[in-house]
């Protein structure tokens, strides 16, 4: 049964009345100037990676689908709340998406995996509902409706951590064939030890998941973050050579990895590839 659980955060179209260099001086260094985005963004033909789902008409996802990636603490939520200001500064509605947002399932997700009740293909085919309703109920009517989907972390993420965890790839390929391509996929690269410092910057203390805890390599939590998100980083490298996403360097200042993610996404909205 439906009921409101976490919903998508939508922002409406702001008419852009000034350039961003227009903007009171804030305390950071401006970013550089850019050219003026395109308003209505340049519409390229969508696909699925596989069945996807029946009766969507692709020719009328007018939007663009963003995907930033990467683990937890890699500044996903630092990069897509900077690519929502620039976006809506431009005059572009966005709407955004992320894992265990959806209004089916997410409470229920977040109760079985506090008490640890999930065989490893439950746990994917939670995660799997959790995206086929974000899917038909945000992403492809907001799509339909001309919107920026910025999606914090998506199929990817749920691949390489069922990987680890040794599901089959080719069930897990032919289960996510219900996704639609992305417009754009970045992947925020940093080492393991990297995240375990901005992990610790952010909430002093690591997650018990993220730190693949349930996988029993380690009892110290530590030691078990650094073994886990070096095994879902060799997943993502070869979904990478599968899916041809993005990896760019995120050891760098959350303004230099912005001007770069503008440049790709201003590509996106001018119809070319990132
Ligand atoms: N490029 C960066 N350099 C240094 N610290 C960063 C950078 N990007 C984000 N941070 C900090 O790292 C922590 C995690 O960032 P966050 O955006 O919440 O990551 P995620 O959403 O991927 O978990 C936060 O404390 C954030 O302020
Ligand atoms: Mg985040």
């Amino acid at each position: 049964m439906k009921r409101p659980a976490r919903p998508a955060k939508i922002s409406a179209v702001v008419p852009a009345p000034s350039a961003p260099s227009a903007r009171p001086a804030a305390s950071a260094p401006a970013p550089a100037p850019v050219p003026p985005q395109v308003f209505l963004p340049k519409p390229t033909l969508k696909r699925f990676y596989g069945h996807g789902i029946t009766g969507v008409d692709l020719e009328k996802l007018a939007g663009k689908l963003v995907v930033i990636e990467g683990a937890d603490g890699s500044g996903r939520s630092t990069q897509i709340a900077k690519l929502v200001d620039w976006l809506e500064v431009s005059g572009h509605a966005t709407v955004q998406v992320g894992l265990k947002r959806s209004t089916l399932v997410s409470e229920e997700l977040d109760q079985a995996q506090k008490g640890n009740i999930l065989s490893h293909t439950t746990m994917a085919l939670f995660y799997a509902t959790d995206f086929a309703d974000q899917l038909e109920n945000i992403i492809l009517p907001s799509l339909r409706a001309g919107f920026i989907v910025l999606a914090d972390r998506y199929i990817y993420t749920l691949m390489a951590r069922a990987m680890v965890r040794e599901l089959d790839e080719a069930w897990l390929r032919n289960l996510y064939g219900i996704a639609l391509v992305p417009d754009a996929v970045i992947y925020l690269n940093l080492s393991p030890e990297h995240l375990v410092q901005r992990n610790f910057a952010k909430t002093h203390s690591l997650d018990y998941w993220e730190s693949g805890m349930d996988l029993g390599f380690s009892r110290d939590l530590f030691d078990s973050f650094l073994k886990y998100q070096d095994l879902v980083a060799q997943r993502f490298n070869r979904l990478q050579a599968i899916y041809g996403f993005e990896i760019i360097n995120g050891n760098r200042s959350p303004e230099e990895i912005h001007l770069e993610l503008r440049q790709k996404v201003a590509a996106v909205l001018a119809g070319r590839p990132g």
